[in-house]
Formats: C-alpha cells, structure tokens, sequence
C-alpha cells in the first residue's frame, strides 16, 4: 500500500485523513505542485520549491516547511514508495479553523494542512504519446484572474479534459481575448520558421517549471524564441506545436480542432526538445 504524508507523519493511504472543514475542501483554499521523479530523482525540485513559495506568498499563506524538510520529505516518500517513474503530489491548504467561514483564519491559530502522495509512472518518460502527438480543442478561457498561483481550483481544466474527451481528442488549449493562453494542465507552444512561440508570463498563465527549462535550453541551442501571445489562427497555420509541463515534459501536438499540423506527427523541434529537456534535467535531478 502506498505511503502517503500528513501534517509530519507518514502513514498508510487508507489510514490519512484530514477534517471535513479544511479549507482546500470547503474554497480550493489551497495551492499544489506536481514535481516529476526520473530514475528515481526528483526533476527541477528547486524551481517547484520556489513557485511554492510565491503561491503561498499570494495568498497570504505562510510557508509551513522550508526547502531542506520539503526536500527530505519528497525524498522519503520516493524512497518508501519505490518510485523510479512517477510524480510526487505536494498540497498545502490553509488548513482547519473548525467551521466554515468565508474569512481567513488567524494564521496563528489555524495551522496549513501539508499533503504529499506519490504516483507511480513506468514508462512517463519514454512515453508513446510522444510518439504519436497530442489533439487539442481548443475552448474559452474562463478560469480567474490570478492564475499565475498555482491553486487546487481545478475544475474548469477538468471540464476543458472532458471536453476534449468527449470530442475525440486528448486536451484543450485555451483562448480568451482572441488568443492562446495555455492548456488544461500545461503550457502552449507553437513553431513558425524554426521560431519557438509561447505566451508572455503574466497574471493569465501558470509561469510553468517545465517552460523555463525548456525555453533555457532552446536559447542554449541556438533557437529563436519569441514570448508573445499567438492567436489561434496561428496555431492552427503553424508549423508544429507542443505543450510543457512535469507530468508531460515536452510532448507534440499534431492537431488543432479540426486543422492537422505538418504532416500530422511530431515535428523535429519538439522531438529535439524533448530529448534536450529529458537529458539535461535528468543530469541535474537530485
Ligand atoms: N500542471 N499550466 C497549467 C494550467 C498547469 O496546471 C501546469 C502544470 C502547467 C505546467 O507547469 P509545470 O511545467 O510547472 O508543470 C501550466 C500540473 C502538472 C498538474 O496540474 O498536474
């Protein structure tokens, strides 16, 4: 059975538990990271690590473990779980004031609530869809504002999932204002003339672990990049396009509603994306 972490102890799946008035249940009170684990070592800890901390930092929540314990946690839940593929799950909510109440909680008096679980993966990296490439639909954008903070308010993108489901493809971008803002789970990359591009961080995206790596080792490798937002027709006209995230790494789309992209397979600057992205932080895993 798999060994899961609560609030300092770690215990059998079956046997954690936190309060039916935990805040991440009653608001999506709470913020997340997904930090992939390649032969058995954590993937980009550090930039996961950091982005924690600013979303916490939003939200006016303060940090219950520091990077070391964070760290060592991770580490001990790969170790007791086996994982040599897989994802580890981190959750931290603002916890349990024992009522409902729209306010926050006096931060001194109610403590975070800290989950991490792991999956495991066999087979992420060498994954056949990477092969194969993703279909995305692409539907309106109308999460929050602030999605630059990586909160559990996750039920517009499991809606945008299961309308790409329901239409016969894989996942959905997303467009508001006339352009591309990124996917359910994922950033949104298009490839015009040898050009990377990929919307401007802001407020309206998710600043993705995965995409600064991979737009690092693009400019390394001699590759143009261009940070603007794009539109759909675009997309649709470009020469490839990808999408970015832990659980994905960098994975080819070859399809955009009903328009197929190139020839209909993965196009050469994401597949050597892909490789360079697996690589490099596979020597750089801890
Ligand atoms: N999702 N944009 C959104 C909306 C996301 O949910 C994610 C990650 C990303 C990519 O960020 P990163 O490269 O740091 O994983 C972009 C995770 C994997 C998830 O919800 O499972």
């Amino acid at each position: 059975m798999r060994t899961v972490y609560v609030n300092g102890d770690y215990l059998p799946e079956t046997e954690a538990k936190v309060s039916v008035f935990d805040r991440g249940f009653l608001f999506a009170d709470g913020v997340y990271e997904v930090t992939s684990v390649l032969d058995g070592k954590l993937i980009d800890f550090d930039g996961h690590a950091a982005r924690l901390d600013r979303s916490l930092t939003e939200l006016s929540m303060s940090s219950p473990v520091d990077r070391d314990e964070l760290l060592e946690i991770h580490r001990e839940l790969v170790r007791r779980n086996g994982i040599e593929e897989g994802l580890v799950y981190l959750q931290i909510t603002r916890g349990n004031p024992g009522d409902r109440d729209f306010a926050f909680p006096d931060a001194e008096e109610t403590a975070p609530t800290v989950v991490l679980f792991t999956q495991s993966k066999p087979g992420l990296a060498e994954s056949p869809q990477a092969e194969t490439g993703l279909k995305v639909i692409s539907i309106a954008d109308i999460r929050w504002g602030r999605r630059d903070i990586k909160t559990v308010q996750l039920l517009y993108p499991s809606m945008g999932k299961m309308m790409a489901k329901a239409a016969g493809a894989d996942d959905a971008w997303m467009v508001e204002d006339g352009k591309v803002t990124e996917g359910t789970s994922n950033n949104a990359y298009i490839v015009k003339n040898g050009k990377i591009v990929t919307r401007h961080l802001g407020n309206e995206i998710l600043h993705g672990i995965t995409r600064a790596a991979v737009l690092r080792f693009a400019r390394e490798a001699q590759m143009e990049v261009d940070e603007r937002g794009f539109t759909l027709e675009e997309a649709k006209t470009a020469d490839e396009a990808f999408v970015t995230s832990a659980s994905a790494f960098v994975m080819p789309v070859v399809q955009i509603d009903d328009e197929t992209l190139g020839d209909g397979t993965p196009g050469p600057v994401a597949r050597r994306l892909r490789e360079i992205y697996l690589e490099e932080s596979r020597k750089a895993a801890i």
